[in-house]
């Protein structure tokens, strides 16, 4: 079960299903996308280059590259395409009802995936005719990479969403803040393996020619290895450092001894990658392309693995079923949350960036809670000097929580929860309990059955047990009047109207 407000619809046992369904379509349609990124940025290079130096070699390899990577057209519309609505689907059964992305937004990186494929197509086999391209064929080609990468840039900014849900609410009000420094990271981590792929592909099934042609040109295979160290080598030294930077920049929840296993497992293979090709023996028959390209691929291993993990403890920590602390405190700590996820993008406690320094304006809310929970759900503009601070769709607890927080930790005193001028508990029962049981006989000034109440209750001068006594069993006072009948009230009635006439009555308490 999870709490409420919570993101999170599933349980936690079914939750790992999703996550590990998604991990593993990933795995197999990220390193694709990575080599069709990397093997047609390369291509196109090597034809540039070829076309500028009149290099028959440069040409030559950029025709054999896009060849290989795309395998067929079929393939390339079929493996980079089909698992894109299923990613939709499991990140939004993940985010649960939560997410704030409505159906463009998967149909936009879907859109720029969809012709990028197309474009590739048209450069792949115009390639095929004629090595040495026409302009316009070349930029489709270069139209078609850089959709790919627009694509797979978008792909990586709605996972990020995935790592921090608690930027959920700022998302769906300002769609700006999906840039998470996290989905940049996890893309520029995501480019440095695809060419660390490609480089794999090209050493090993370029370094040497398909079989049944003739005569092997000693001189091209040696150019094609150097092509493939260059992007192995180049890719294996940028790996590791983009692993730190996205340690760094996870969300504290995300870590966890798996993430750093992961991350040290890739730091160790980016480390033999560079020894395989650099140690390489100048021998030509020996190919390290399947050492290399395998090592790349559990690079991708490792960093979806690391992934699964931060997501998965992200998630599992806000459904955990733990013993709740008190009130006051959990909403201080919820509020922290709040504040560094939602908040801190604009305001810090001693200077100001986008908004006012904090410990500045909200002083001027100490002792008055509701005032300042009704300017964070709905901010008028309050100095010229700042822009309007933008509504920021947060759920009424987290309000409360961030306002809360904030009260705290500027006033150093905890907000107390303040009656609402508050009826003292039971007098309203007491009211209701009197209308039904004692206006038939009783007025408060006036005589009518029985005495005027302002009357006879101050003569019980504050002593409720004794009142009560007499509603329970009345007995016989002033001759003037008629016995009062005995009502059969249960205790808590008789309590709550005694209660009541020695609140309302001026002198009974
Ligand atoms: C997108 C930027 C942005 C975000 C996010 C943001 N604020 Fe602000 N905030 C501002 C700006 C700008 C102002 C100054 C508005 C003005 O003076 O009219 C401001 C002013 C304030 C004030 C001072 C109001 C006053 O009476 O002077 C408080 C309190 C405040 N913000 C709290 C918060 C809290 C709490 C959050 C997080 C839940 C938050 N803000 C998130 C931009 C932001
Ligand atoms: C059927 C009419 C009737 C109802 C109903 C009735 N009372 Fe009375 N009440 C009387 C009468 C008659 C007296 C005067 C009795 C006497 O003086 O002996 C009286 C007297 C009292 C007194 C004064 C006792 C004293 O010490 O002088 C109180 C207090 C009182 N009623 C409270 C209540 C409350 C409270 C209720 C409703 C829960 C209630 N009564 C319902 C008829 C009624």
């Amino acid at each position: 079960m999870s709490p409420p407000g919570s993101p999170l619809d599933l349980s936690p046992e079914t939750f790992p299903l999703f996550l590990y369904c998604l991990m593993a379509t990933l795995l197999v349609y990220l390193p694709f996308l990575g080599i069709v990124i990397g093997g047609s940025t390369a291509s196109l290079v090597l034809n540039f280059f070829g076309r500028e130096n009149r290099e028959e070699r440069s040409l030559r390899l950029s025709k054999e590259l896009i060849e290989t990577i795309t395998v067929n057209e079929k393939l390339l519309f079929v493996a980079g395409l089909l698992p894109f609505p299923l990613i939709a689907y499991l990140c939004e059964r993940i985010l649960s009802g939560q997410s704030p992305f409505p159906w463009l937004s998967w149909a936009l990186p879907f859109g720029a995936l969809l012709s990028g494929c197309v474009l590739l197509s048209l450069y792949r086999s115009a390639l095929r005719q004629k090595a040495d391209l026409s302009v316009l064929r070349f930029r489709a080609g270069t139209a078609g990479d850089l959709a790919i990468v627009v694509g797979s840039f978008l792909l990586f900014l709605l996972l990020g969403t995935l790592f921090n849900p608690d930027k959920l609410p700022l998302i769906r009000s300002n769609p700006v803040f999906i840039l998470s420094w996290k989905s940049l990271t996890g893309f520029f981590l995501f480019l440095a393996l695809s060419f660390g792929l490609t480089g794999g592909i090209v050493l090993l099934s370029l370094v040497r020619p398909p079989t049944g042609k003739a005569e092997p040109d000693p001189d091209y295979r040696k150019y094609v290895r150097s092509v493939g160290s260059a992007l192995a080598l180049a890719s294996a030294l940028a790996v590791p450092a983009l692993v730190v930077l996205a340690l760094i920049s996870l969300p504290d929840t995300g870590l966890s001894a798996e993430v750093f296993a992961a991350a040290a497992i890739v730091l160790l293979l980016a480390l033999s990658v560079f020894l395989v090709c650099y140690l390489f023996p100048e021998d030509q028959t020996a190919r390290p392309g399947a050492r290399v390209s395998i090592l790349f691929a559990l690079m991708f291993v490792a960093v979806l693995a690391g992934d699964r993990a931060v997501v998965g403890n992200v998630f599992l920590g806000r459904v955990a079923p733990g013993k709740p602390p008190a009130a006051a405190e959990t909403a201080v700590e919820k509020g922290r949350t709040v504040f560094q996820t939602v908040c801190r993008a604009c305001h810090l406690f001693e200077s100001r960036i986008v908004g006012p320094p904090l410990n500045e304006v909200v002083s001027k809310y100490q002792g008055n809670l509701e005032k300042l929970k009704s300017y964070i759900k709905d901010p008028a503009r309050v100095n010229p000097d700042y822009p309007l601070m933008p509504q920021l769709g947060l759920k009424d607890e987290e309000i409360d929580a961030v306002a809360r927080y904030l009260l705290t930790k500027v006033t150093g005193r905890t907000p107390r929860e303040e009656p609402v001028a508050a009826a003292p508990p039971g007098v309203e029962k007491g009211k209701a309990v009197f209308d039904t049981a004692c206006t038939a006989c009783h007025r408060f000034e006036s005589r009518v059955v029985g005495p005027p109440l302002n009357l006879v209750v101050p003569k019980y001068r504050g002593d409720v047990e004794e009142l009560k006594s007499f509603i329970r069993n009345p007995v016989k006072v002033d001759p003037g009047y008629p016995s009062m009948p005995k009502l059969g009230l249960r205790e808590e009635e008789i309590d709550a109207v005694a209660h009541y006439l020695m609140a309302k009555v001026k002198g009974g308490g």
